[in-house]
């Protein structure tokens, strides 16, 4: 039996309808657009140009088609159809050729083993009701030595916890630009997914805290504090045996093999 993802069907036929509005987002919101170029700019920093990136839960793929401009392969992947229409038009309008895209119907076996030099994970897993064979999929997907780059909500964060509050108090989740809260399944503290990671095989490298209620530059240099942003960007690394050092050859795993067997 394949292991599957797929969101609720809820939560499908809702991000079904926020293409348009969230890639708008990124247009008009600092924050948005401060999320973008946080993402841009560490994969710019650690993925070596033309390198292959799957950006997993692409949305409206602003991300993807940013990416794809910059001279990387991008193959963006959603459950939500509207989503993938929107970002295959998106990159036909930007005349972009390296950024493809399709839907996924929850099965990981369509991520493929060993493929993707990078993979960002932009604000998908806390909809993800199996978190752990989500990022064991993912780690998969990365060739040795390849980097996850993965954010979630932050549920450290005092300016979260009131804005969360304040909405279940005045029924703000009714609000359009609240209503995917409804959707999402939980925070997370930096242990949990430091774990999280870890059990997927994956090594921490860094992480950024950002995005906040707060508008404009100074909302964007507070959200840098752990405890006031909202969300939480991690960079982590798949190891790689060769690179680093610890490439076992044949005849060490095999007297390794027989020391266990006559232990
Ligand atoms: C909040 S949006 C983020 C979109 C984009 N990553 C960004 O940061 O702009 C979450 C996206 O994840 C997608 N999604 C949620 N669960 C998914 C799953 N199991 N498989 C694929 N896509 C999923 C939703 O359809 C939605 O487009």
């Amino acid at each position: 039996m394949p292991k599957r993802n797929k969101p609720s069907r809820a939560g499908v036929a809702f991000f079904d309808t926020q293409a348009d509005r969230l890639s708008k987002l990124y247009g008009c919101k600092q924050s948005h657009f401060d999320r973008l170029r946080l993402f841009t700019e560490r994969i710019g920093r650690i993925v070596p140009q033309g390198g292959a990136i799957l950006d997993f839960g692409c949305g409206p793929g602003v991300m993807s088609v940013a990416l794809a401009e910059s001279g990387y392969r991008v193959v963006g992947l959603d459950a939500a159809p509207n989503m993938i229409e929107f970002a295959l038009a998106e990159a036909e309008r930007a005349g972009n050729t390296n950024a493809t895209f399709r839907v996924i119907d929850g099965d990981d076996r369509a991520l493929g083993a060993s493929q993707y030099d990078a993979i960002l994970c932009s604000s998908v897993i806390e909809f993800v009701e199996d978190e752990s064979t989500l990022l064991d999929s993912l780690a998969a997907a990365l060739v040795p030595g390849g980097t996850l780059f993965i954010s979630v909500p932050n549920g450290r964060s005092v300016i979260g916890a009131a804005r969360d509050w304040a909405g279940r108090i005045l029924h703000l989740d009714k609000l359009p630009g609240r209503r995917y809260r409804r959707h999402s399944l939980r925070t997370y503290s930096v242990s949990r997914l430091s774990m999280a990671l870890r059990s997927a095989g994956l090594e921490l490298m860094s992480r950024t805290y950002f995005e906040s209620p707060i508008p404009g530059r100074i909302g964007v240099g507070l959200s840098r504090l752990s405890l006031l942003g909202t969300m939480m960007l991690f960079v982590a690394r798949k190891p790689d045996p060769v690179e680093d050092g610890c490439d076992p050859r044949p005849s060490e795993v095999e007297s390794f093999q027989q020391a266990r067997v006559i232990r």
